[in-house]
């Protein structure tokens, strides 16, 4: 959600922030603003919309002469997206960003319109300016240490005060990081925004506040000086370009087969890398969104081929539930970004209740990455379209991999020689898969102007549909709902229409011919079927066929395909593809 890039140093930082909101834009991008300063003079520009019309408005004006600012580009949460509501936000001598929520935002308000402050944006953020104001007399650290204890909820927040021509920062359940240059010091909530100045940077953790200036950088905890590691990112350069593809999306579908390698490599050298998941009485999955359905997958290898009971439940009902924790259980949570605000809450009701948490993470320096006891790491390396597509596959990978590691020491596997061939082969398979791009652009041809599709599945497949169905609605905007094969009957078929194309996943052959059934349902009933599977049917639907492998990876083969007929759809919708509606990359608040 919402981006923040700072800067200080010797430089212009106009450049430097837009640059930096742009690498940021996929976390949000509803509307955008700097604010630059000088010892005397700051000047607030903010637009609504892409980054793109906020670096057309400053060249429009006359800017003041700055080597300090701070930016932020925005994902909606209180107020809508209006320049009224885009940040910077000022309040008396305090001009602020801010990535999160305040929960007790109404409350502050109320009292501080009491005390005679005038709001001028329904933000949230705004009450945290006017509190830092209201506490500065002449201490900025002090006025920000007091302003933490009253505000509840997330935030990574990026000050400036008009007297003092320091840069200062602090964090609480959303990310920001210190960037460390030579003669200049950033801050940022994602290392991709400050990746063209620097490979250095210091982690912020929670209630800690940084004191900046172009050459020091001095973090307290409660106004004690705190010692800070200093990391370093190998992320290259070029990691966040789109290397001559049209989109990212693309770009990121066709890394499946070299990250696949990168992932799964070390474990299939020794899978006594993994942890043991049969040390455990209980296993809960829990997620969000698609990485939520890697977990389905996960669930689905676990319970039929290793025997193993499993818990899944999305995040964000997982962290207010009455779990029952009496039998000794495991948290597995999967996450891209580390940072979905309902994961954390999982993991950390998981830890407060004693119970080991796994985390199945793309981001090494995220909180879930930090905070579970456990780690296995996907080398994704950033992904940057909104809509998830390598990490998927990868934390899929991971699933299966512990899926079996599971089985074998049950001694439950049957052809250990072909599961592990198989799992070698999959770069290579997933490239054939991906290279049959004309296949996909038919199918989309024949959709893109539908307003409704459903996917079905049975047992695994039902799995794979869900994030078809996910990344097809999420990028084309077409509805899309996927069913278990069977259940479609029990009301939904109402629904189904004359050429209502509807998808079926059939790769399961404990239970194809059931899902056929299926199929000859709708069909009967007008639909368009399009079979995606791991052999040829002798009918006159659409096909994809792909290679039939050990069930364990089946779905590394299926999903891309999906992926790449809602890459397809979407691009003949003329959608955004890589930044689609409503949506943020990094769900960082409830
Ligand atoms: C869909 C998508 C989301 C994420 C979900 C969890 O394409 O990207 O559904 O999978 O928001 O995000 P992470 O994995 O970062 O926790």
């Amino acid at each position: 959600m919402c981006g923040i890039i700072g800067y200080i140093g010797n430089n212009n930082p106009i450049n430097i922030l837009i640059n930096g909101l742009k690498n940021l834009e996929y976390r949000g991008y509803d509307s955008a603003g700097i604010a630059i300063k000088n010892e005397k003079e700051l000047q607030v520009i903010k637009s609504v919309g892409k980054i793109v019309n906020l670096e057309e408005k400053i060249k429009s004006l006359k800017v003041i002469e700055s080597n300090l600012g701070i930016a932020h580009t925005r994902w909606a949460t209180h107020g809508k997206p209006s320049e009224e509501n885009a940040h910077p936000h000022t309040v008396g001598k305090v001009t602020l960003v801010h990535n999160g929520i305040i929960e007790n935002a109404s409350e502050l308000r109320e009292k501080l319109v009491k005390e005679g402050v005038i709001f001028h944006s329904e933000t949230d953020t705004e009450v945290v300016a006017a509190l830092i104001n209201k506490y500065y007399e002449k201490d900025p650290v002090k006025a920000i240490n007091k302003t933490l204890k009253e505000v509840k909820g997330s935030y990574a927040l990026g000050i400036l005060f008009i007297d003092n021509n320091h840069l200062y920062a602090t964090r609480k359940d959303s990310p920001l990081i210190i960037g460390l240059g030579k003669d200049e010091n950033f801050i940022a909530s994602d290392i991709a925004a400050i990746i063209d100045y620097t490979n250095k940077y210091i982690l912020l953790e929670e209630g800690e506040i940084a004191d900046i200036t172009k050459d020091k950088v001095v973090v307290t905890k409660d106004e004690k000086e705190v010692e800070k590691e200093v990391h370093t990112t190998n992320m290259e350069k070029d990691a966040k370009d789109k290397c001559g593809y049209e989109h990212y999306m693309l770009k990121e579908i066709m890394e499946e087969p070299v990250v696949l390698e990168k992932t799964l490599k070390p474990y299939l050298e020794d899978l006594n890398k993994l942890p043991s998941l049969t040390d455990y009485e209980e296993i809960h999955i829990v997620a969000c969104g698609s990485a939520m359905y890697a977990g389905m997958i996960g669930k689905a290898l676990l319970e039929e081929y290793a025997n193993t009971k499993v818990e899944i439940d999305v995040a964000s009902e997982y962290r207010y539930k009455n779990i029952i924790y009496d039998r000794k259980t495991l948290v597995i949570l999967i996450s891209q970004s580390g940072e979905t605000a309902d994961t954390i809450a999982a993991m950390r009701k998981a830890k407060e209740n004693k119970v080991e948490t796994l985390a199945i993470v793309n981001v090494k320096t995220s909180t879930i990455a930090r905070e579970s006891d456990q780690k296995i790491f996907i080398e994704a390396g950033p992904e940057i379209a909104v809509a998830t597509t390598k990490a998927y596959i990868l934390q899929v990978g991971i699933m299966a991999l512990l899926a079996y590691k599971t089985a074998l020491t049950k001694g439950l596997v049957k052809d250990n020689d072909k599961v592990l061939e198989d799992a070698k082969k999959l770069p290579r398979l997933v490239k054939e898969v991906l290279d049959r791009k004309d296949e996909y652009k038919k199918i989309a041809k024949e959709i893109y102007t539908k307003e409704d599709i459903f996917f079905i599945g049975r047992k695994i497949d039902y799995a794979t549909s869900q994030e078809g169905s996910l990344k097809l609605k999420e990028v084309s905007y077409i509805h899309s709902e996927a069913y278990q094969a069977g259940e479609l009957k029990h009301g939904t078929i109402s629904l189904i229409e004359d050429d209502m194309p509807v998808f079926a996943i059939l790769t399961d052959d404990t239970i194809k011919d059931k899902t056929i059934s299926n199929i000859e349902e709708v069909k009967s009933r007008g639909a368009k079927t399009i079979i995606i599977s791991n052999e040829r049917w002798n009918t006159n639907d659409l096909q994809v066929v792909v290679p039939k492998i050990s069930e364990y990876f089946q779905p590394i083969l299926i999903v891309p395909t999906l992926q790449l007929i809602a890459y397809e759809t979407a691009k003949l919708r003329g959608c955004d593809i890589d930044k689609p509606k409503n949506l943020a990359k990094s769900v960082t608040v409830e």
